[in-house]
């Protein structure tokens, strides 16, 4: 198995869609071929960024705009880029991201109907420029998310229902389209042992052949 550099690599998909699972598994696996991997997890991931995330997500503020939204979603973006993927990634390290700059294209843009090339303009700004190696998408459908998570407390997003999943999904599909080298597609109906397995070979066909 060849290795000669680090790699970034991003989970995205509607709420509950098994990413997370998904994303940790990934990190493990690498972790044991040898590649040291770190994982992060958005909005969050550092000191500034839990902050905001607890506005965005745990401090109930129904009254936040889409636009306030979609900038700090980006401004918790640009402080876990420069604290911790950028100096992780130029150490060698690889780095496993739970949801990055497609999040926003699909939620504020698919699910809040905020104009996506703005968002993707915000996303450039807010990541000076750092796009993925490879991004997972994984893909269910709403009402699945919805099941896998009602034993969960719902935060603000995911309260707002099917509806808005079934836009964010909608979204997904189509930002899949337009960076189809970079966005891989797995089906999340799956069982969670074939979907990593899905996922590895795409990693190994990728880097490791
Ligand atoms: P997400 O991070 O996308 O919100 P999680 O990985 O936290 O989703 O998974 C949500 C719930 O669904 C968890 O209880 C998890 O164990 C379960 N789950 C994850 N993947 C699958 C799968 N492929 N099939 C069935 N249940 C799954
Ligand atoms: P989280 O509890 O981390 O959920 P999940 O396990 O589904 O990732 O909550 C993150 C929520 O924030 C989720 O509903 C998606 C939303 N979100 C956006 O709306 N825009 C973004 O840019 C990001 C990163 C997340």
């Amino acid at each position: 198995m060849e290795l000669n550099r680090s790699r970034f690599i991003t989970f995205e998909g509607i709420d509950g869609c098994g990413k997370s699972t998904q994303a940790k598994l990934l990190m493990e696996t690498l972790n044991n071929e040898g590649c040291k991997t770190v994982l992060v997890r958005e909005p969050g991931g550092t000191r500034v960024s839990e902050a905001v995330r607890e506005i965005l997500l745990t401090k109930g503020m129904d009254e936040l705009e889409h636009r306030t939204e979609a900038l700090l979603m980006t401004a918790s973006r640009a402080q876990l880029t420069d604290e911790v993927i950028l100096p992780n990634l130029d150490n060698g390290n690889w780095v496993i991201a739970d949801r990055f700059a497609d999040s926003t294209l699909a939620y504020q843009g698919g699910g809040r109907s905020l104009d996506v090339e703005w968002l993707i303009k915000l996303n450039d700004y807010a990541t000076a420029g750092l796009t993925p190696d490879l991004t997972v998408f994984v893909d269910i459908m709403p009402e699945e998310g919805q099941r896998r998570r009602e034993a969960n407390n719902p935060d603000r997003i995911e309260k707002a229902g099917v509806d808005f999943q079934q836009k964010v999904r909608k979204m997904y599909h189509v930002i899949a389209k337009r960076f189809a080298e970079r966005i891989f597609v797995v089906d999340g109906h799956e069982t969670i042992e074939n979907i990593q397995r899905n996922i590895w070979q795409e990693i190994t066909r990728r880097y490791f052949l």
